[in-house]
C-alpha cells in the first residue's frame, strides 16, 4: 500500500550516512554502497510529509512548546504499541535520545563517578559517558558460539554495580547492535540489581517498536514499581518513522525528583525551544502513519530473509538471529581476515560501506552491522556485490 520500493538518491545530499562514504574513503568510492548509520533508505510516510507541508504553508517557527497533541500523541502510541500507561506529566521532549541521555548524565553523575555500559554497544555511549567525565565499567556481553546469541553475565554485573563510585547504568533495549530484546525477566534482574546498588537505570528504548514476531519488547516501565521509579526510558519517533533529522524524543521519567533534576540539567543546558518540525512529524508519525509502520515491519521482515538466506550460502558469513532494530549484526570472523584487511575487502573488493563491528567496542572485531531499512532490490545489490568479492577470497 505505502512505497517501500522507491529508493531515494541520497549521495551528495544533506545525508551524513553518504557523506561519511567521501569523507572516510575519499575519490574514487563513488559507487560504494552505504548500509551503515541507522536511518532508512525510504520516502517518508505520507501522512507525515503532509503534517510538514501543511505546517510550512502556515505556520510562523518562532519558540515553541510541547503541545497538549504532542502529549496525547506519545500516551496514545505508548498504550497502543506497548500497553504502557504514561502520564504526561512524565514526558520530557527533547531533540533527540543521545542529547537527552547526556542531560541525565550531567543531572545524575559526577564526573569520576564509574557507568556501566555492555559493549559491543552503540559507540555514542563510550563518547557520552567520557564527554562528561565518567569511568567506563563494561559488563561486555557474553556470546555463545554455538548459537550466536548474546546474554547478560549477572554474576559480572553485580560485582559492577556494587562499586561505590558506580551511578548509573546504560542499558540498550532492544540491543544496538546484538539485536537482542531483552525479556521481562532479564530486565527485572537488571532492574534489581540496581535497586539494590542504588544505581540509577537508563534505559534507552529508541529501537522498542522494533521487536520481531516471538520477542516483544518489553518496556522497562512496564514492569511497574519499583522497577519503573528508578529507571528513566528514552524513547523516540525517530528510527521508527526514520525522522532523526527533524530532533525529537521523549523521555519518561516518574519518580518527581529525578524529574526535577533532570530539568535543570536541562535549563542548563540553554535550549530555548523544541523543534517545530519535529513535534508536528511526531505527531503525525505517531496519530496517523501507524498503517505506514506496520507494513515497514514486513519489508524488514522480507529483508532479514534475504540476509539469512545470502549467510547460509555463503560461508564464514554468519548471521546473528535478530530478535529487534532494523540492523543485523553479521559474523565474518570466518574470513580469518583481521579488522584492516576486512574494512580493505568490505570497501574496495567488494564496494559496500557497512559500520565496522569494531567502532562499537573490542568485542565486535570480525563482525559488520548491516542496516536492513532499505529497499529490497538495494540489499540484494550488496549482497550480489558482496557474493562477488567473497568468491575471489577462493
Ligand atoms: C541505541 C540508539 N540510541 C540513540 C540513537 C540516536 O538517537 P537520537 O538521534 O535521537 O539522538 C541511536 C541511533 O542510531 C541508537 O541506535
Amino acid at each position: 500500500m505505502f512505497d517501500f520500493d522507491t529508493r531515494p538518491e541520497r549521495r551528495r545530499t544533506t545525508s551524513a550516512k553518504w557523506k561519511l562514504i567521501e569523507d572516510e574513503l575519499g575519490a574514487g568510492h563513488d559507487d560504494v554502497v552505504a548500509m551503515s548509520v541507522a536511518d532508512m533508505e525510504f520516502v517518508p510516510a505520507p501522512q507525515i510529509v503532509d503534517a510538514i507541508v501543511d505546517a510550512a504553508r502556515h505556520d510562523v517557527f518562532g519558540y515553541d512548546y510541547a503541545t497538549g497533541a504532542y502529549y496525547e500523541a506519545v500516551v496514545g502510541w505508548m498504550r497502543r504499541r506497548h500497553g504502557l500507561e504514561i502520564d504526561p506529566a512524565w514526558i520530557r521532549l527533547s531533540d533527540g535520545v543521545m542529547p537527552a541521555i547526556n542531560t541525565a548524565l550531567r543531572a545524575f553523575t559526577h564526573p569520576g563517578d564509574v557507568i556501566v555500559i555492555q559493549r559491543p554497544v552503540y559507540h555514542p555511549f563510550t563518547n557520552a559517558a567520557r564527554g562528561n567525565g565518567l569511568t567506563i565499567s563494561n559488563n561486555a556481553l557474553v556470546r555463545d558460539e554455538a548459537s550466536g546469541r548474546y546474554t547478560i553475565d549477572f554474576d559480572d554485573l553485580g560485582a559492577r554495580l556494587s562499586d561505590p563510585r558506580c551511578t548509573a547504568m546504560l542499558l540498550c533495549n532492544p540491543h544496538n547492535p546484538v539485536g537482542r530484546v531483552w525479556t521481562a525477566d532479564e530486565l527485572r534482574r537488571i532492574g534489581d540489581l540496581c535497586i539494590a546498588h542504588d544505581v540509577l537505570l537508563l534505559v534507552d528504548e529508541i529501537h522498542a517498536d522494533f521487536g520481531r514476531d516471538g520477542h516483544p519488547v518489553t518496556m522497562l516501565g512496564a514492569l511497574g514499581e519499583p522497577y519503573a521509579s528508578h529507571a528513566i526510558e528514552f524513547t523516540a519517533p525517530t528510527k521508527t518513522f526514520n525522522l532523526a533529522g527533524l530532533l525529537c524524543s521523549n523521555a519518561f521519567i516518574r519518580d518527581g525528583a529525578l524529574r526535577a533534576r533532570y530539568d535543570v540539567a536541562a535549563a542548563n543546558i540553554g535550549g530555548m525551544t523544541v523543534s517545530h518540525f519535529g513535534l508536528v512529524a511526531c505527531i503525525a508519525a505517531y496519530d496517523d502513519a501507524e498503517a505506514w509502520f506496520d507494513e515497514l515491519l514486513d519489508v524488514l521482515e522480507r529483508n532479514r530473509g534475504v540476509l539469512a538466506d545470502f549467510a547460509s550460502a555463503h560461508p564464514g558469513v554468519a548471521l546473528v538471529e535478530p530478535e529487534g532494530t532494523y540492523l543485523a549484526w553479521v559474523d565474518f570472523r570466518g574470513l580469518g581476515l583481521d579488522p584492516d584487511a576486512l574494512r580493505d575487502f568490505m570497501h574496495e573488493r567488494a564496494r559496500v560501506y557497512f559500520d565496522e563491528g569494531v567502532m562499537f567496542g573490542p568485542e565486535g572485531a570480525g563482525f559488520e552491522r548491516i542496516n536492513l531499512a532499505c529497499p529490497t532490490p538495494m540489499l540484494q545489490e550488496v549482497l550480489a556485490r558482496l557474493g562477488t568479492a567473497l568468491a575471489t577470497l577462493g
